[in-house]
């Protein structure tokens, strides 16, 4: 597929660009800063520009393709990654304007020029644990896609705002669209962290336990780009197991005492549920972080 890919030079999307690069995708990034990838070219733009994004979403995706004397022609799919990508890294109104217009102006361009097919990047902070202000229960664990999501902070809030918008022009459209929760992102060098992490599992609470491997998430993404046809979709985008080795059952009573369960969970089952991209999009995780770091758990 020819892919426009937003935020590919970021902590996450350098890893996905690759991953679907290797695939076989033809793969245009757009970003503020150049990710210079073998096989993947770069246009320098933003989000924030709804002039730029209509614009992008017609561009040629690499030099050859001036051979072909086929002019400019829309691409086959959208992945939306841009972002300010937590709280606390610009003043909030920043975040929830980048984020909110970014994606308003992303989507728009992408399903007005005939893109049927658009994934965005949410994340697991709308669950409303993340950046809430103190320390928050969630309603019920394991956290699966039916949750009502009520983040009370800024960068939870736009993510919140960026999925009613993905919605709502999936309505309109009867395109694809396909918004991921992302899970905290883990790049190979990360796992250094874990045995950390296992000495203080409740520095974890507030992402529940969770982490995705950037090139898992790779996977993801190309699983949804290849499942057609479900209009408008959320999905959990973790891996299969908590980021620490201690079992749920200790987990639960200590950090989750008051929160029920609505399912009986697997000992080390991540608590922000991926049942639904293993079951529909076919998920099998590569990379459990117990592969990378030794005699922890
Ligand atoms: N990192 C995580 O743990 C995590 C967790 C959940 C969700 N997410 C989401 O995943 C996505 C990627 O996160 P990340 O960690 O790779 O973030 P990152 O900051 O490393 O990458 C974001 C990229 O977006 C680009 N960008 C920012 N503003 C832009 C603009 N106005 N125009 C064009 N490009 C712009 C940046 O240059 C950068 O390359 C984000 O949407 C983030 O909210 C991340």
């Amino acid at each position: 597929m020819r892919v426009l890919f937003t935020g590919g030079s970021g902590k996450a999307g350098k890893h996905v660009v690759a991953y679907l690069a290797a695939q076989g995708h033809r793969v245009l990034n757009v970003d503020k800063v150049a990710l210079r990838h073998p096989g993947v070219s770069d246009l320098v733009a933003d989000i924030t520009d709804s002039g730029q994004m209509f614009n992008a979403m017609t561009a040629y995706a690499s030099g050859d393709e001036l051979e072909d004397g086929q002019g400019h022609r829309p691409f086959d799919a959208v992945v939306h990654f841009a972002a300010i990508p937590a709280l606390m890294l610009a003043p909030d109104n920043e975040t929830y304007r980048v984020n909110v217009m970014g994606t308003y102006n992303v989507l728009e361009a992408a399903l007005k020029s005939g893109i049927r097919k658009v994934i965005i990047a949410s994340s697991e902070t709308t669950y409303g644990v993340c950046f809430s202000d103190g320390q928050t229960d969630p309603a019920y664990l394991p956290l699966d896609e039916a949750y009502p999501i009520n983040p009370m902070d800024s960068y939870g809030m736009s993510k919140k705002v960026n999925e009613v918008t993905a919605e709502a022009f999936q309505r309109r459209t009867g395109a694809d669209v396909y918004s991921l929760r992302i899970g905290n992102v883990m790049e190979p060098q990360d796992y250094a962290r874990f045995p950390d992490f296992a000495k203080d599992p409740g520095s974890r609470r507030r992402i529940t336990f969770s982490y995705i491997d950037a090139r898992d998430l790779g996977q993801i993404v190309d699983l949804a780009l290849k499942k057609d046809g479900l209009g408008y979709q959320v999905f959990n985008a973790v891996n299969d197991t908590n980021s620490v080795p201690q079992p749920n059952a200790d987990l639960l009573a200590q950090f989750f005492p008051k929160v029920p369960l609505t399912r009986a969970v697997e000992p080390n089952e991540s608590l922000l549920s991926n049942q639904k991209i293993r079951q529909i999009l076919g998920f099998q995780e590569q990379h459990n972080w117990r592969n990378y770091v030794p005699d922890t758990h």
